[in-house]
């Protein structure tokens, strides 16, 4: 099977930390030149340092704030006028914040969509005639499993997650006759800086501890743990990798089995 990704270039957004952080270095480690894409440009350096070279690639990373859409545009067209194609689209930011739905404010809604479905837009527009040009593209976008299964407390998020993955579709629908692939990764709960935000939140509002909320979450995942970041960027690197060229327009959820539904 080939998972080969040297001479591969790919971006990997919100890779500062969690599930981001390990699809870069794991793409790194199949041969891939990374660049890495958040706001905090003392991480980035510290990730970059981090990344596999052992196919000699010389990885790079460009500091951006997803609630900038205008500036996000500016930054990456130059990236590519400067650097050419790249290859590999790993889309992928901070989530929403919680709340019930019937509580949400209407900017939430806008602010959601900006930071996920326009940025991403934004990324596919930028990059696909390097992807088309080159030969090679893969875009995969980090979703949620609510995209199948509506998670509570999790209102703008569940709304904001289905549309990401319908403009997915229609995209692979799109791209698909000029080889690029588009797929979601849909993580279950997932050990990073997210999940224990999660679970303070659900501790404050239920008033049970941190591990009681711990404890009753696990109880609806069959496998009987959350996942390690690693694991989500395991699917990823599949579905970038050239052994993956016909899988196209589907949903991967990697959540130990809890979504119940097919
Ligand atoms: N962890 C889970 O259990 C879980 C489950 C289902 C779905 N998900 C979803 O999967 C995605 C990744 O989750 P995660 O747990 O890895 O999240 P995380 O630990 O919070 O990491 C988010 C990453 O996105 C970057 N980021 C956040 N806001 C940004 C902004 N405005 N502009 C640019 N970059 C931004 C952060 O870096 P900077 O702070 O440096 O910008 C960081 O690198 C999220 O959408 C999350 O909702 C997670």
């Amino acid at each position: 099977m080939n998972l080969d990704l040297s001479n591969k270039s790919a971006l990997v957004c919100g890779s500062t930390q969690g599930i981001g952080k390990a699809v870069a270095m794991e793409l790194a480690q199949m041969g891939a030149k990374i660049i890495l894409m958040a706001r905090n440009e003392e991480s980035l350096r510290s990730v970059k340092a981090e990344l596999s070279t052992s196919k000699g690639q010389q990885h790079d990373f460009i500091v951006v704030d997803f609630t900038k859409p205008e500036e996000l545009k500016d930054k990456i067209n130059r990236y590519v006028i400067r650097n050419g194609a790249v290859n590999i689209l790993v889309n992928n930011t901070g989530g929403p914040p919680g709340g019930p739905m019937v509580l949400a404010k209407t900017e939430e809604f806008t602010q959601a969509f900006s930071n996920h479905l326009l940025c991403n837009h934004i990324l596919v527009q930028t990059l696909m005639d390097g992807m088309i040009r080159s030969g090679y593209g893969r875009i995969v976008n980090i979703i949620s499993t609510s995209v199948k299964q509506p998670l509570h407390g999790l209102g703008v998020s569940n709304t904001i997650r289905a549309a990401v993955a319908n403009w997915s579709k229609t995209l692979s629908i799109e791209l698909g006759p000029f080889g690029i692939t588009v797929n979601n990764v849909l993580p279950g709960a997932t050990n990073t800086a997210r999940l224990s935000a999660i679970l303070e939140n659900k501790s404050t509002k239920s008033g049970l501890t941190i591990d009681e909320v711990k404890k009753e979450m696990l109880a609806e995942i069959p496998a009987g743990r959350f996942a390690e970041a690693s694991e989500v960027a395991n699917a990823v690197a599949f579905l970038v990798s050239p052994a993956a060229a016909y899988i196209s327009g589907i949903n991967v959820p990697v959540d130990g089995g809890r979504t119940g539904c097919l």
